[in-house]
């Protein structure tokens, strides 16, 4: 790469993911998760370079350019794939950091993969920023990069943003490495949390856990610099998905879709990463119930869960498989309609325009995660559901609960009152649904993914 760049966003997955197929041939596929949504409009129009990786172990790939901007891949061993991405990042942090909703475990050879590839993102990066570049580090699988990227190029404007919660200092304190990864992200200038409450548990924990002086939300790093934490809820490019949503091809593959399920006069839609924070199985036991108990009707009534395979190997999330489909299986024998199951689940990912074609259609949205750092999903439903009948039911566990206080809000733990809430949106009045509708248009409006962005740089060269 000749060129150095001016920004550089640095995160663990690329945009896109390099596909191998068994007859050899080659093919890239958009990455899965939230964090590639958010970060691709941005990208666009910042221009630069992303350094991260690709998605395949034990293959190299050389820089190319992409929309626009220049993509850095950077190498994963399989044992690196293993120990840094699903042990380290995946099986201790991940549970860790979203309430030990599944048991976390530490892992010493999984803890020196995570500093060997964290220091390798650093080299990557400190080979491609320009001087006095911006650097942008992205989510919890590289919190070690601002403090090495720092002792590598005191030169550069390092920010840091966590797209997940960062927890409770009860729960962090677990870590084995808890002052390592403090000191990891307290080499950033700015680190960005989704919620204010990441940014108090983190400041918290500074104050408990290390010697820096700490004011108000400025940790002022010992011999070195000030490192400052605040909150900056995630958005998405709402306009784009607006504009997608309305779309010819969008709508004639919304209307094809409404065939396929042989037009029911309901759509209740579920749409994740098949992720054991997103609350699956309480939601489909939820929804099983209330076709069980004739509130809902097979006869009429679809209930439509896409969810995206992910971490495939990861043995929660093996279980987790399992589990949805025995359960989808259940409900379906016990419940089917004629030619048409109650639960319609498809384990696949799709392209963005047919999943606005799935918001277009949906009545109700069901966003239940037990926690998540924001959940995007929520905002595209908002931004695509073409008029204001949709209804939203979110969980108040969800990043997303804190601006989006229109939407029916559920505890997810609680399958009673999420049936209730359920039922609710399903049957409020036109009116009651539509006002609650467009105050949650105005706020996605309101506060997209440029907002943030902009807000997070301004802050990061203030
Ligand atoms: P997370 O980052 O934990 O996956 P988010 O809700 O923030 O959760 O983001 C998920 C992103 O992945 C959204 O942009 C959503 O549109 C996309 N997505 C989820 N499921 C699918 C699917 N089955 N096919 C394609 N995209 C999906
Ligand atoms: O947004 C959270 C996140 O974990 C991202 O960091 C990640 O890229 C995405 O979800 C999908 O997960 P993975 O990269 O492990 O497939």
């Amino acid at each position: 790469m000749s060129e150095r760049a001016r920004f550089v966003v640095v995160a663990n997955r690329l945009p896109v993911d390099r596909i191998t197929a068994d007859d050899g041939s080659v093919d890239w596929r958009t990455s899965p998760g939230g964090l590639v949504t958010a970060l691709e409009p941005v990208m666009r129009r910042m221009g630069g370079a992303w350094v991260g990786w690709h998605g395949a172990s034990n293959e190299t790939v050389e820089p190319f350019e992409h929309d626009g901007y220049s993509v850095i891949p950077v190498p994963l061993s399989g044992d690196e794939y293993e120990e840094y991405y699903e042990g380290f990042s995946n099986a201790t942090l991940w549970p860790l950091y979203h309430d030990t909703v599944a048991f976390p475990e530490f892992h010493r050879e999984w803890w020196d993969a995570y500093v060997t590839v964290n220091r390798r993102f650093a080299e990557a990066t400190a080979d491609v920023a320009d001087d006095g570049a911006t650097v942008w580090v992205q989510d919890y699988q590289l919190q070690l990069v601002p403090k090495l990227l720092r002792e590598m190029r005191p030169d550069l404007r390092i920010g840091f943003f966590l797209h997940i919660p960062f927890p409770p200092t009860e729960l962090f304190q677990q870590l084995p490495w808890r002052s390592d990864i403090l000191e990891g992200l307290l080499g950033a200038d700015l680190v960005g949390f989704q919620v204010p409450g990441g940014a108090q548990n983190f400041l918290r924990l500074v104050r408990q856990r290390t010697r820096h002086r700490v004011e108000r939300d400025r940790v002022h790093v010992s011999g070195s610099h000030v490192c400052t934490a605040r909150a900056y809820p995630i958005s998405i490019d709402t306009h784009g998905f607006e504009e997608l949503a309305q779309s010819p091809e969008v709508i004639a593959e919304s209307e094809s879709l409404l065939e396929e399920l042989g037009h029911p006069k309901q759509i209740f839609l579920g749409v994740d990463r098949l992720d054991y924070t997103k609350g699956l199985r309480q939601r489909i036991r939820a929804m099983g119930e209330l076709f069980e108990e004739g509130k809902l009707d097979p006869a009429d009534t679809v209930f439509l869960q896409v969810a995206t395979p992910s971490r495939e190997r990861v043995e929660e999330y093996k279980r987790l498989r399992d589990d949805i489909d025995l359960l989808v299986g259940r409900i379906n024998s016990e419940v089917g309609g004629v030619g048409r199951p109650a639960i319609s689940y498809l384990h696949a990912g799709f392209p963005r325009a047919t999943m606005a074609a799935m918001y277009r259609i949906a009545d109700v949205m069901v966003v239940t995660p037990l926690r998540d750092g924001m959940n995007l999903v929520a905002k595209e439903y908002v931004a695509c559901r073409p008029d204001t009948n949709g209804a939203l039911v979110l969980s108040e566990f969800a990043g997303a609960a804190q601006e989006l206080k229109q939407a029916y809000l559920v505890n997810p733990y609680d399958l009673n009152g999420m049936k209730d809430v359920l039922m609710q949106a399903a049957t409020d009045s036109p009116r009651e649904r539509q006002r609650r509708m467009r105050a949650l248009k105005k706020q996605v409006r309101g506060s997209t993914i440029e907002h943030w962005a902009d807000n997070f740089l301004g802050d990061l060269q203030g």
